[in-house]
């Protein structure tokens, strides 16, 4: 009874870390077809090339006899037990005909941020039902909690251009080791084969933590989006959709038809719970046999009257798509997010989320989603009200600089005051003020257990210059 409760335990630690495990799909083995430009492995007659001036590390699992091979300036040859290259002197019949030149291939832009090279390899969550849970684009690749594996006895060279200062994962696998700390991964970038393995400005960063909150962790690659976005797409760009205005997810690289539920959460929230609960109670109904659901925390940009950025909050994106074609496109998706919201109206509170919003695309959804049209009505009015505002102080400044306007004495000297008293080496004649629209905090409930790494960048503060206070003339 005491091991099954462990076990229990055990379980519901990896439930509530949600781990995931992503392994690199190419390797750079001698012995992968693919790899080579006949699409097949060299046999005795053919002649081996490998590009001068490209840096590879080459696994070899077993002996081959070769008759000519042209080696790289720089790179190396791991030999597995019993592996290795014997000169085929033409003595018997190779059975491969009178040979040909096969040339290694470019592994040089394989880039760690393309998502169709990584393969989720996750210990199936009991519920999962196959091919139902996806995840959006951007966390196809290594998330910064994720453990990233590279199979045993294959060699491997990663690009890893980056926008990101560093690349957080908890652990990496490498050669059947499992690397989960800072000073394990050092020792391993200090040894031989890394720089042969990871090229590019990137760096990689293990830091064995696991994501600390119940309602999951950002997955972090938003600064690489566009990376993410250009690899999978290529210059084929996004395909055509059968719905109008559709939806554009939070890291997902191209439009869906369908809906996306968002949720404001409480610190009670628990992101696989609330998965398996809508696995169990809708996502396996036969009415919704085509429908599949991406589920995450992710930042959401805050705007102030729908316009002006103003930090994010985390929030859980629920992502709904179904196959459906033409008018039926999203409709099933749109049906299983009304059950969801319907869901949350009522118990909500328990699941520890606060508040739900809804937005649709379907095929028959004629020029947009329910709501998303009041949300545009209103940011066109806050433009309008802007762009007077604005006109009307690019008048005052006008008149102002054409002499017709002097500003009142009394403000000018209790600025100035204000400027002389400033203890701090920047006086208030610098910037301007702080305006207390615009205050970035404070984040939901949920955010405040964030922990500030998984923040996005906030906005900066904002200031303004008053155009009627100039402070070159006031200091005089
Ligand atoms: C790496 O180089 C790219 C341009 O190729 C640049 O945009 C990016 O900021 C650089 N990243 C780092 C971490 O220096």
């Amino acid at each position: 009874m005491g091991s099954l409760l462990f076990l229990l335990g055990v379980l519901q630690l990896l439930a509530a870390a949600r781990a995931a495990y992503k392994q690199w799909i190419p390797n750079t083995n001698f012995e992968t077809a693919s790899n080579w430009d006949k699409e097949r492995v060299p046999c005795a007659s053919d002649v081996i090339h490998f590009e001068k001036n490209k840096v590879l590390s080459v696994f070899v699992g077993s002996p081959h006899v070769v008759t000519e091979m042209f080696l790289p300036l720089n790179g190396e040859l791991l030999l597995a037990p019993g592996a290795g290259f014997a000169a085929f002197d033409g003595s018997w019949d190779s059975g491969c005909g009178s040979g040909t030149v096969l040339r290694f291939a470019d592994a040089e832009q394989r880039s760690w941020f393309d998502p169709a090279l990584w393969q989720d390899v996750s210990p199936a969550g009991g519920q999962e039902p196959a091919g139902r849970i996806f995840s959006v684009d951007e966390e196809r690749v290594p998330c910064q909690y994720d453990d990233v594996i590279f199979q045993p006895e294959t060699s491997f060279r990663v690009n890893l251009d980056s926008s990101q200062p560093v690349i957080r994962l908890r652990s990496i696998s490498l050669m059947g080791q499992e690397l989960s700390s800072a000073e394990a991964w050092a020792e391993y970038l200090g040894g031989p084969l890394a720089p042969r393995q990871f090229h590019g400005n990137g760096t990689l960063q293990v830091t064995g933590a696991r994501c600390p909150h119940s309602s999951g962790c950002a997955c972090g690659n938003t600064q690489d989006g566009h990376r993410i976005c250009a690899s999978l797409l290529g210059a084929a760009g996004c395909p055509a959709l059968p719905c109008q205005s559709p939806l554009r997810p939070l890291g997902h690289c191209c439009g869906v038809c369908g809906a996306v539920v968002t949720l404001d959460f409480t610190p009670d929230f628990d992101l696989q719970k609330y998965q398996d609960r809508v696995v169990q109670a809708w996502l396996s109904l036969p009415k919704y046999e085509g429908v599949q659901m991406a589920i995450s925390k992710v930042h959401s940009a805050q705007t102030f009257l729908g316009l002006l950025p103003r930090g994010s909050v985390p929030v859980i994106q629920i992502v709904l798509v179904d196959g459906g074609a033409g008018e039926q496109a999203g409709t099933a998706a749109q049906q299983l997010a009304t059950d969801l919201v319907g869901d949350i109206a009522q118990h909500g509170a328990a699941l520890g989320i606060s508040s739900s919003r809804m937005e649709v695309a379907t095929g028959s959804t004629l020029g947009g989603h329910a709501g998303g049209r009041a949300a545009r009505r209103i940011a066109a009015g806050t433009v309008l009200g802007l762009l007077s505002g604005l006109l009307v102080l690019g008048g005052i400044l006008f008149l102002y600089r054409k002499g017709k306007l002097r500003p009142c004495p009394l403000r000018l000297h209790r600025l100035r005051d204000q400027a002389e008293d400033a203890a701090s080496p920047e006086p208030v004649s610098d910037k301007g003020f702080d305006n207390p629209m615009f205050d970035v905090e404070p984040l939901d409930a949920g955010s405040v257990e964030e922990a500030p790494q998984e923040l996005a960048p906030q906005a900066p503060p904002m200031f303004y210059l008053n155009p009627l206070y100039d402070p070159s003339e006031t200091e005089t």
